[in-house]
C-alpha cells in the first residue's frame, strides 16, 4: 500500500495524506494548497488522484475542493451524509460502516461525531486517519459549532476501543510530539483517552 503524509501547511498545520494500492492511482484526504500538493503529487510519481475523502466540513478541511477539481477535473469527494450541505460541490456522501472502493483500496469508514457533527476516520490497511478527532496527545475541540463533548466522549471511549491497537494513528494536525503515532501508544499516554469518568473529560475537554 502506497501511504504518505503531507505536511503543506494550510491553515494551521494541517496535514494532507495520500493513499492508494500503488501510487497509478490515490485518494486524497481534506487538500488545501492546491499547487504545493499537486507538486508533491509529482515528485512522489503519482499518476493520478481519483478521489477526495473529506474528514469533517471546517473550512480548512474542504477550502481545496473546488481548486483540486479545476485542476485534475471532476472527481467523487467523500463526506459523512450529515456533512453533505456544507459544501458547494456535489459528492458522494458515507455513514457509519460503509466502506469506500478507491484507488484499489478498501477504506472503512468511522463516524466520530465530537469536534464537528460530521466527523468520521477512515481506515485501509495499518492506516487510520483521524481527521480532527484523535490528535497525537490531543482530541480535537468541543467548544465550535457543531460540536458536542458528549459525542466526542462516545467517539474516544466506545468507537476507538473497538479498533485495532495495532493502527497507525494520521492525524489531521501536526499538534503532537510526533506527526503521526498508534492507537496503543495513545491508548498509554493520550491524557484524553485516560479519563476515569465522562465528568473528568468534559471538564478536561472544557478546560
Ligand atoms: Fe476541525
Amino acid at each position: 500500500m502506497f501511504f504518505e503524509q503531507l505536511s503543506i501547511g494550510g491553515f494551521d498545520k494541517n496535514f494532507n495524506y495520500f493513499l492508494g494500492k500503488d501510487t497509478s492511482e490515490v485518494c486524497v484526504v481534506d487538500p488545501v494548497n492546491i499547487d504545493d500538493l499537486l507538486e508533491h503529487a509529482e515528485c512522489l510519481e503519482i499518476d493520478k488522484i481519483v478521489a477526495v475523502l473529506i474528514t469533517h466540513s471546517h473550512f480548512d478541511h474542504i477550502s481545496g475542493i473546488q481548486d483540486l477539481i479545476d485542476a485534475i477535473g471532476p472527481v467523487p469527494v467523500y463526506i459523512h451524509e450529515s456533512g453533505a450541505k456544507e459544501l458547494k460541490v456535489g459528492c458522494r456522501t458515507v455513514k457509519d460502516g460503509d466502506v469506500i472502493n478507491e484507488a484499489g483500496l478498501e477504506i472503512k469508514v468511522y463516524h466520530v461525531p465530537g469536534h464537528r457533527f460530521d466527523s468520521v476516520m477512515y481506515e485501509s490497511g495499518e492506516n487510520l486517519v483521524t481527521g480532527d478527532t484523535l490528535f497525537v496527545g490531543g482530541c480535537g475541540r468541543c467548544d465550535l459549532p457543531g460540536s458536542d463533548v458528549n459525542a466526542m466522549y462516545d467517539s474516544l471511549y466506545k468507537v476507538l476501543p473497538s479498533l485495532d491497537k495495532n493502527l497507525k494513528v494520521w492525524p489531521g494536525h501536526n499538534y503532537g510530539k510526533t506527526p503521526s503515532s498508534t492507537l496503543m501508544k495513545e491508548f498509554e499516554s493520550n491524557k484524553f483517552l485516560n479519563c476515569s469518568s465522562k465528568k473528568e473529560f468534559i471538564s478536561l475537554r472544557n478546560d
